[in-house]
């Protein structure tokens, strides 16, 4: 059966480029001769039915916003089987033929459950973590990790001027993805990840100590929010040989701000694709991308999949830190 009508959400924790993620799909949408209706706070707009229709006016100049224009949520709701009924129930009654949900894997935990009860759904990977096994890219990210450098580079002017130690917390949740390519970016004297097991003595004190040994008097330390906190690293530090770190959190300021160019084109890329799936006939997939080809998943086999730190990259970040 040709497809008429779709949907557009966006849920979980925001992520810079789902703006132009949303104006790829419904560009591609309008483009196919489709209705594109925007669902709004994510998975809870599909049972509550709060639906806007997108067309080239109201996606007009979105491509450099960051945010997103249907806001965002995390559905406790939408997580129950009369949630997704529900769901389920707005979707027959609105007609709408497919919906493209962007967001990391709770959205597409929501979105296999929709797919089960007769939804066609696509997924686009949009989180700052990261931490989606299935793609090696994920929208936000480049966006995410650009902010967290510029904040530490100014930190560093600071640490350096005082000859101070700086410890400084970036988010990724249970993953050091963001953490680990920050770290390397701005040369930190120590990244920790929760994807390798800390020795503190090793990965911190005598990082530190290289450094100083290396002439430097100040030293800047990456923590992965799920490696530990910015404040109990800081404290372990002081005990240990008696440096006064200063401790930054940089919290949700990595999730704002302008989409860089990478982002802006790998959503734009991303969101033509999903709706070509869902053209195609194509359900509870998810778009991917890996070694820059762009090619799509089932979610179950790519919430199964797990990426992992690749041994090149340890062994880089051993070789760079410490210096
Ligand atoms: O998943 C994105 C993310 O920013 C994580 O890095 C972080 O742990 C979490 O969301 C924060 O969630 P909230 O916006 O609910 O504080």
């Amino acid at each position: 059966m040709a497809i008429k009508r779709i949907g557009v959400l966006t849920s979980g924790g925001d992520a810079p480029g789902m703006n132009p993620c949303v104006r790829s799909v419904v560009r591609t949408a309008l483009y196919h001769g489709l209705e594109c209706y925007g669902i709004r706070r994510g998975w809870n707009g599909l049972i509550t039915g709060d639906v806007v229709r997108l067309d080239e006016k109201n996606i007009g100049h979105i491509i450099n916003r960051g945010g997103t224009i249907l806001y965002t949520a995390r559905s406790k709701e939408f997580m129950t089987e009369e949630g997704q009924l529900r769901a389920t129930a707005t979707c027959k009654f609105l007609g709408l033929d497919g919906i493209v949900a962007i967001g990391g894997d709770g959205t597409f935990r929501g979105a296999q459950a929709l797919s089960r009860h007769g939804v066609n759904v696509v997924c686009i990977p949009g989180t700052i973590d990261n931490d989606i096994g299935c793609t090696n890219y994920c929208i936000g990210f480049d966006t995410a990790a650009n902010t967290a450098i510029e904040c530490i580079d100014k930190l560093r002017d600071t640490m350096q001027s005082h000859e101070r130690c700086s410890v400084v917390e970036v988010m990724g949740r249970n993953a050091g993805y963001l953490a680990m390519y920050v770290g390397l970016a701005v040369g930190a004297t120590a990244v920790l990840i929760p994807e390798e097991p800390i020795d503190f003595n090793r990965d911190v004190i005598e990082k530190i100590r290289q450094a100083r040994f290396n002439g430097f008097t100040h030293y800047m330390i990456v923590v992965a929010e799920g490696a530990g906190s910015a404040s109990d690293i800081a404290a372990q530090i002081k005990e240990a040989i008696g440096l006064d770190p200063r401790v930054t959190v940089l919290g949700h300021i990595q999730r704002g701000g302008t989409p860089t160019g990478r982002d802006r084109v790998n959503a734009t890329k991303m969101g033509y694709l999903a709706v070509e799936l869902l053209v195609a006939g194509k359900t509870n997939r998810i778009v991917c991308t890996n070694a820059g080809s762009f090619t799509d998943v089932d979610i179950e086999e790519g919430l199964n999949m797990h990426k992992g730190i690749q041994r090149m990259e340890e062994d880089v970040l051993m070789a760079m830190t410490g210096v």
